[in-house]
């Protein structure tokens, strides 16, 4: 991480870039943001229209840059690339987002950048992987947003089932950020309770039926999100803000971002979703949480769809 730096920049001001812009605008973890896009005018208008709010909010110096403001960054967003259409994969997005991650991770290795690459274009499993072969920074300075929001719906729809604050839910959705990623059901726990021991507490006891409604409708939430409103912006936006904090305040948080496996579960060369203490350096630790068997066969099952897009992509 770049020392002392306050400065955050955002690369890709799309709808992703943009939301996630205003909400780190919101959260006061930065003094400065320097807002990069292809189409410069996209990202003087998001800079013009943010600033625009600094009254209401706290000082910070916002405004459109290029790739020669990113050095003195402490973290360096990167959510450039096509989004998923309507049915689309998040997979189906790899050619096309492939060639824009690796002429981006071309930029920035071209300046002396030192701080943490937080990548959230999509698939992010498969796009992380590229830009720490492409930059060759250490594994725990490139980090995938992961299934952070994946995690925060699950444990949104969770605390909606059970009729608690969705903060006392501890429940992890871990592997590839889409259509292969699993509910590490046998770890969660809500106020220190099993999970199946608080949903008998609300008299609810068919657990299966409900683990199952549950798990569907995180897993397919973008998809019914893009049918509605063509995009998804807002969810992912927060979750940027709680990795940037984890970053920036050194919180030492576990969170199941996206990292490289070295090992953990007999996972090697693949990048996806598996809980991380996360503090200024990045990755400090992956925790490998206990999974049951049916978990562990649905774990690797998702790195070899990883692996076998990587092995026809990178
Ligand atoms: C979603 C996008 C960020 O899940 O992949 O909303």
């Amino acid at each position: 991480m770049a020392l002392n730096s306050r400065k955050v920049a955002m690369v890709g001001c799309g709808f992703v870039g943009s939301a996630s812009a205003f909400a780190l605008m919101q959260s006061k973890l930065f003094s400065e943001m320097v807002l990069i896009d292809a189409d410069q005018n996209r990202a003087e208008g998001e800079a013009l229209d943010i600033s625009h709010g600094m009254a209401f909010a706290s000082p910070m110096k916002i405004y459109a840059g290029t790739y020669d403001d990113v050095s003195d960054a402490a973290i360096i967003v990167i959510t450039a690339g096509a989004n998923q259409k309507p049915e689309e994969t998040r997979l189906d997005l790899i050619q096309k987002n492939a060639k824009i991650m690796r002429s981006i991770i071309g930029e920035i290795k071209k300046r002396d950048f030192e701080g943490i690459l937080l990548i959230v274009s999509n698939p992010v499993d498969i796009l992380t992987y590229i830009a720490l072969k492409e930059s060759g920074y250490p594994a725990n300075r490139v980090i995938g947003s992961g299934t952070v929001l994946d995690t925060g719906r699950f444990r949104y729809e969770l605390g909606e089932h059970l009729g608690v604050d969705s903060r006392s839910v501890h429940a992890y959705i871990i592997g590839e950020h889409g259509d292969s990623e699993l509910a590490a059901w046998s770890d969660a726990r809500v106020g220190g309770l099993k999970i199946s021991d608080f949903c008998e507490l609300r008299g609810h006891f068919n657990h299966e039926d409900s683990m199952t409604r549950i798990f569907d409708h995180v897993k397919n939430s973008a998809y019914e999100i893009i049918s509605k409103k063509h995009a998804t912006y807002y969810g992912i936006a927060m979750a940027v803000v709680r990795i940037c904090s984890a970053i920036v305040r050194d919180e030492k948080s576990i969170m199941p971002v996206s990292s490289l496996m070295t090992g953990e579960y007999g996972l090697y060369d693949v990048v996806l979703s598996i809980p991380a203490v996360v503090d200024a350096n990045g990755i400090e630790t992956v925790v490998p949480i206990e999974l049951s068997e049916t978990e562990l066969l649905a774990l690797k099952k998702s790195a070899d769809i990883l692996k076998d897009i990587l092995k026809d992509n990178v």
